[in-house]
């Protein structure tokens, strides 16, 4: 039996329509060795760049498709649109910590494609760890999923990491969640202006992070945390419950529970979710 293949290429047209040439040049100004690719067709950009980076190369690369075949998003869950923006960035990274970079990374992305705006409610939203919202009434637009793996002989010392990020134009129809797509604030938007608009910042904010960590975000964040002030409860085991307190400069959830003590939750291998205003009874303790 022939195997299928990972990756089909895209026609030139669809590639001219993308600009890559273009968005390589400016990406280089700030990693000079990155290459751009775009995929037709592909099972998913970051499961083909962890494979990249498991057989030995480690160069920058950003790679996009056009479509998914099997896109993969956080704990084990399979990610499903047919309309949005799929690409992973894979790069050698060494920040001091690695906590919150999926929150740094979720503010790179969300100030890019709706500027702060002094009288404004941000239209675009974040939700712990790694969901991005629009408006605050959870409706997912997107998500980032971070892996990495170990990069031997990089020099100085870093781990691989392939940062994989998946924006709706359009929401997906079946998801048992509710779903939002960017067109519905921008409805001429399309997938390669807003990667030109999202690479650069996302570029930004990972040479940030390296030097600073999250502390330099976390303000940010704070200004678009869809959570703060909420009632939500979070599957750790035992499971907690309570008030969203906002993110420690680690990027750790906190949470205060009815009982009025504070936790932290620091694995983003955690669901949660918000839970019904006024169900302060019923709350686990954690
Ligand atoms: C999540 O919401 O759980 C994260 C979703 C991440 C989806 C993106 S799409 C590009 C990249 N390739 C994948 O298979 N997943 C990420």
């Amino acid at each position: 039996m022939l195997a299928m293949p990972h990756t089909a290429p895209a026609s030139a047209e669809t590639a001219g329509a993308w600009r890559l040439a273009a968005l390589e040049a400016e990406l280089r100004g700030r990693r000079p060795d990155l290459r751009v690719e775009l995929a037709g067709t592909c099972d998913s950009t970051s499961t083909r760049l962890l494979e990249r980076a498991r057989d030995g190369d480690t160069r920058p690369v950003l790679l996009a498709a056009v479509r998914q075949s099997a896109g993969r998003g956080r704990m084990g869950r399979s990610w499903v649109s047919s309309s949005a923006l799929c690409f992973s960035l894979g790069l050698a990274l060494a920040p001091k910590s690695w906590s919150g970079l999926s929150l740094a990374v979720g503010v790179a992305l969300a100030e890019a494609l709706d500027p702060a705006d002094a009288r404004g409610e941000p239209r675009l939203r974040l939700k712990w760890p790694n969901d991005l919202w629009l408006g605050s009434e959870g409706r997912k637009l997107g998500g980032v999923l971070i892996e990495t793996i170990a990069a031997p002989g990089v020099v100085p010392p870093a781990r691989q990491a392939v940062i994989g990020i998946g924006l709706n134009l359009d929401a997906p129809e079946q998801l048992d969640a509710p779903a939002a797509g960017w067109r519905e604030a921008e409805p001429g938007a399309d997938a390669p202006s807003m990667l030109a608009r999202v690479a650069p910042a996302l570029l930004l904010a990972l040479d940030v992070f390296e030097r600073e960590g999250f502390a330099a975000f976390a303000g940010r964040y704070a200004r678009r945390d869809a959570l703060a002030g909420r009632r939500i409860a979070a599957g750790t085991l035992p499971p907690c419950s309570g008030a969203a307190d906002g993110v420690d400069d680690d990027g750790a959830l906190r949470i205060v529970t009815p009982e009025g003590a504070l936790r932290r939750i620091d694995s983003g291998e955690v669901s949660v979710r918000m839970s019904a205003a006024s169900s302060s009874s019923g709350s686990s303790p954690c």
